[in-house]
Parts: C-alpha cells; structure tokens; sequence
C-alpha cells in the first residue's frame, strides 16, 4: 500500500475521475442552503440531492469531488481511535449515466491499480446487498467482483442494515457494496464478516446505487433515473494506507498535536485520559475552524448551527484544562489547520481573522464561568442523594455558568450520575415564558414587524413578483417568503435557473416602478370582489371575508396583510443577490434595497 499525505490522496482521487470524464466540483458549504431539515452537510451526496432526483447538474452526468462534512451524532464517541465530527468525503457520482458495473470497475482500478493506491487484492474484502422484500440480492455486483477477480470467500452478502444507504429517513437511497481492507487477523468467529466490529476488516469506501426514494410512509418509488453515489472518507483512508493506529496519527493532525504538545508541556500519548483530551481538542478545533471559516460561515450562539459550534468550543475548553492548556489557546491550535487545508480550502484562509476572533471571544465567555461552574456543580453533587443530578440544577449550570446540558450530562456520567433531562426541560419552558415577553418583539421579524424597512422590502416583493410574472411567466406565483430588516427572500414556481438577462430585466422593472414614485392604495372589499379586480394572492379566505388588496400603480395589485410603504418611491434601489434553487421545481430570490 503507498504511503501519502492528505493532499496527495486529494488530488489522486481527483484526476483519476476526472481521467473518467468527471467534471471536479467544489466542496458544497457546510451549512445546508436550501434544506431546513438538517443542520450540516453530512455527506458528500447532500448537497447533490435535487441532481440525484433528476434536475440537470450544469457540470454534467459524471462528478468528482472532495467534500466537507460534520457528523455530531458520535460527538459522545470522539476520542477513541476512529471518530470525527469533521471529515472530508472523496466522492464520484454519476447522475443517470453509469451504473453499477463501472463504478465498480472505476473502485476496483484507483483501489488495486499501481498507479493508484496498489492495495493487494489478497487485502481487500467487499460486501454486497443480500436482498429483500423491497429490492433483489445483489448478484450483479457480486460477478462484477469476481471478475475483478476479488475471490468468492471474500464477498459478502448482508442486510439492509449493513448494505443500505440513505440519509435521514426519506429520500433517496438504494443497495451498497462496501469496500474493507482485511487486516490480515484471525476470524473473531465462525461468522466473522465486515459486519463485525472486531477490527480485522477496516471500511474504506461505498458505492450506493441510488435508485430508489423512499416514502413518509414507507414504501419505495422508483427514482426517474438510475444514480451512483459513493463515499471514501479521507481521513481514515489515510491512516489505512500509511498504517498507523488512529486516524489522529496522520499527518493532519501532526502540527496540531505539537502545538497542544507545546502549549500544555504534556505529551500526546503520556496517558490514556491525556491521549483522550488532546484527540477532543484535536477534534473539535478543526470542525470549529471549518464551521466559523466556512463560505457560509456560523458563530456561536444558542440555538441551531451556532449552539453545535458552542458545545464543541466549550468542550475543547473543559478538556483543557484536564491537562493544562491555557487558556487563549485554541486560535494557536486553529492556525495549525488553515495553514495545513489553505490550499484544499481557501476560504480558511480568507477567512482567518473570523475564525481566531470568535474562537478567542467564546473561549474567553466561557473560561470567565468555567471554574466557578465546576465549582458549583462539585459541590451540588455532594450533596445529592442516589444518582439522579436535578434538571433544575443542570439549567442553573447552563443559564448562569453557560455549560450546555451535554457538559453536565457528561460531568455527572464520569461520578455515575444521570441528569433528569425532563426536569431540565421543564426549567427552560418556564424561564422563556418569562423571558418571553421581550423576546416575543425581538424575535417577531415578518409581518408582525412594522419597523419601515420591512415595510419597503414587503412592498419591493409584490413589485419583484409582478415583474416576474411579466419576465418568466404568468404562471409564476409565491411558493414562500420571508423578509427580515435586511433583505426578501421569495421562493416561487419555476423549473430553471434564471438568465442573467431575465434577473437584470427583473430588476429594471422593479427600479422602474420605484422611479414612478405612485402611492400605494389599500383597499378593503370581499374575497370575491378581490378576485374580480385581477387582484393575484392566495385566495383562501371564506366566501364574503374581507381581505386587504394593496395596488401600486399599473404595476401591482395582491392580496395581503401588510404593511408597506407609502409610496414606491421610498424604496431606494431594488438588487437581486442571489437566484437559486430551493426544491425541485422551486426557485429562491435573495434581494435588498440599497
Ligand atoms: N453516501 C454514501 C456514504 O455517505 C456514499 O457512505
């Protein structure tokens, strides 16, 4: 097997699907654009979803890419030999075009191949799906193996639970063959197979064959066309190819464990809770860095993304003090990964200061609390009487000393405790029905928000809508929308990409009824009268309501709540920022007012 570094896999896995008519795509960002229903981008075929569905990718039907990914699920699990919050997943899809006998072929060749990664066939193992009520067992894929000439003992047939692969629970998905390298150990047992966890066979790659979608309700449709997706997760092939013990013995963690080496005086491996610690630190700095120095960039906070990000700095920050790490420190370690991934990932670099500031200003908020809290919650488990640590403490712990329930749960895990999460639950409902009078206004934003600017840009996305109407199609109609001080954001029918031409059009029509300056009049008549007026809108109200119809001009005439401005005049100039998809068939606008 060769011996490489981070970037030179890259780059290999790269040009070896490129030299397979792939088009190279950029690693997507982070933070999911257009999908409200996960946090992060968990793997490499995420961001691909609308394409896998059968909308046309403008690179083409065969990609190649390595892609940035955050799991949180086995956050719990960090710092053992193999997981990752962060990691990076080489991947190659075809879109309708190859299916299984190539991408097979293409896995067989950059795995075995000289020129590759020359792994010895005797070293690989590979399993198939073994079928079920819901598709067939994978026979094809099997002889496709074989004639690689991978032998029969070492292809293996497993379940859905093994050899299926979706994200979440709907979507779509399909049957894998899963790549291992056999280590060479004795069989654990009779049964011994890739499905065990004994450590003779290590996974290194997945090819999912993604025809199928599955439904709310269970079943499975078929997709309009046939996809491949796989998976190579970058880090732990590393560690595979070059032989060392855990994937924080590559390379890419070398600088930054000196660092900590440096900064603590302790050595990496001095015992197992210090190899313990440095790996969470290790861990969680590098997703930290890449969350905050993403093209879509987070801070922490709260709630959503920025309450992960929080949890994983102010866990770094706890496990190091285990062994010493001053504070301040965590931006030293941060420098270490933007030097090591500048050239895979630019906007680390672009984005440094960002990324040493938040990380200074969290770690500085927490440190300030993180004594007294241990403090505290030292001397509250004294006190306790059997093993359960009250929900109402463990609040306490989060809304004045700032530990996030995870911590606490974890401090009172290692004295034996479990934490009463309902009593802990129940103690934030009641703090934000308190608190929820001020937060009610500062969180309203939409329609409940009549500060002017909303007013003008809620005004600007009837124009927009109008103008719309007229460049694409009558046919187009508001599918969502969302408006806050700063911009609108609209999401309408429409099942292509935009011109340039047609937004620049968009926006001359917009500015052009601005320029007219014409007074917006507000009517009062019946659902029915507002329809005969040619009025646009969704017309669910009851039969003899009254609704609001706003018009402005020749140039605008909708049902809706309000506000809006006085006149068009008020509203500056009218700019699109961003045109893209949002769901099959839906288009998303981002625009201001300047
Ligand atoms: N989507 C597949 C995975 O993440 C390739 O393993």
């Amino acid at each position: 097997m060769k011996k490489i570094t981070a970037n030179e896999l890259r780059k290999m896995y790269l040009k070896f699907f490129e030299s397979k008519g792939h088009k190279i795509i950029p690693s997507a960002s982070l933070i999911p654009e257009n999908d409200p229903s996960v946090l992060f981008t968990t793997a490499g075929m995420h961001p691909l979803v609308p394409y896998l569905l059968g909308e046309k990718h403008p690179a083409g039907t065969r990609l190649t890419d390595a892609q940035k990914c955050v799991r949180t699920g086995d956050i719990d699990e960090v710092g053992d030999l193999s997981h990752l919050t962060f990691f990076e997943m080489l991947g190659n899809w075809s879109l309708g075009d190859y299916f299984k006998e190539d991408a097979i072929k293409f896995s067989f060749e950059f795995l075995t191949s000289p020129e590759y990664l020359a792994i010895p066939i005797e070293k690989l193992a590979v399993t198939v799906f073994a079928g079920d009520e819901d598709a067939p067992r994978d026979e094809e894929s099997a002889k496709i193996w074989a004639d690689c000439g991978i032998p029969e003992d070492k292809i293996f047939y497993l379940p859905k639970s093994n050899n299926w692969w979706i994200a979440g629970k709907t979507g779509p998905c399909g049957p894998d063959t899963e790549m291992f390298i056999d280590r060479g150990t004795e069989k654990c047992s009779e049964d011994c197979s890739p499905a065990c966890d004994c450590g003779k066979y290590l996974e290194i790659w997945n090819d999912v064959f993604m025809q199928f979608y599955k439904n709310e309700d269970g079943t499975y449709s078929m997709l309009k066309q046939k996809n491949v997706d796989t998976g190579m997760g970058l880090e732990r092939t590393l560690c595979i190819l070059n032989g060392v013990k855990s994937v924080y013995d590559t390379e890419l963690f070398a600088s930054s464990k000196a660092k900590i080496e440096e900064l603590t005086g302790k050595k990496y491996d001095e015992s197992e809770d210090t190899t313990k610690a440095f790996r969470i630190i290790l861990d969680h700095v590098r997703t930290a860095t890449f969350l905050i120095g993403d093209t879509r960039g987070i801070v922490p906070s709260n709630v959503d993304q920025g309450y992960v990000l929080r949890r994983l700095i102010r866990r770094a920050v706890r496990f190091g003090r285990n062994i010493d790490l001053p504070s301040g420190s965590l931006k030293f370690i941060a420098e270490c990964y933007i030097e090591l991934y500048q050239e895979a990932y630019p906007e680390l670099l672009e984005n440094k200061a960002k990324i040493l500031d938040e990380l200074q200003k969290e770690e500085e908020r927490f440190t300030k609390t993180l004594s007294d809290g241990l403090k505290e919650f030292n001397k509250v488990i004294t006190h306790i009487q059997g093993t359960v640590f009250p929900g109402k403490t463990a609040f306490r712990l989060y809304d004045t000393y700032g530990f996030p329930l995870e911590i606490t749960k974890e401090l009172a895990l290692e004295k034996g405790f479990t934490v009463d999460e309902e009593g802990y639950n129940k103690a934030f409902e009641e703090h934000q029905k308190k608190s929820s009078v001020g937060s009610e206004q500062k969180f309203k934003g939409g329609l409940a928000d009549t500060s002017e600017q909303t007013a003008r840009l809620h005004t600007a996305t009837h124009l927009m809508q109008a103008a719309l109407k007229k460049v694409l199609s009558e046919t187009v109609s508001q599918k969502g929308s969302n408006i806050t001080v700063e911009r609108l954001r609209f999401d309408f029918n429409f099942d292509r990409p935009m011109t340039k031409e047609e937004i620049a059009e968009v926006e001359r029509l917009v500015n052009e009824a601005i320029k007219a300056d014409v007074e917006i009049v507000m009517e009062e008549m019946t659902v029915e009268q507002a329809k005969n007026s040619g009025a646009v809108g969704v017309f669910d109200a009851k039969y003899g309501d009254l609704v609001k119809v706003y018009t402005m001009g020749e140039y605008s005439k909708e049902i809706c709540g309000g506000p809006h401005a006085k006149r068009t005049g008020e509203l500056g100039t009218f700019k699109i920022k961003k045109e893209q998809s949002s769901s099959a068939g839906v288009r998303r606008i981002k625009a201001v007012l300047e």
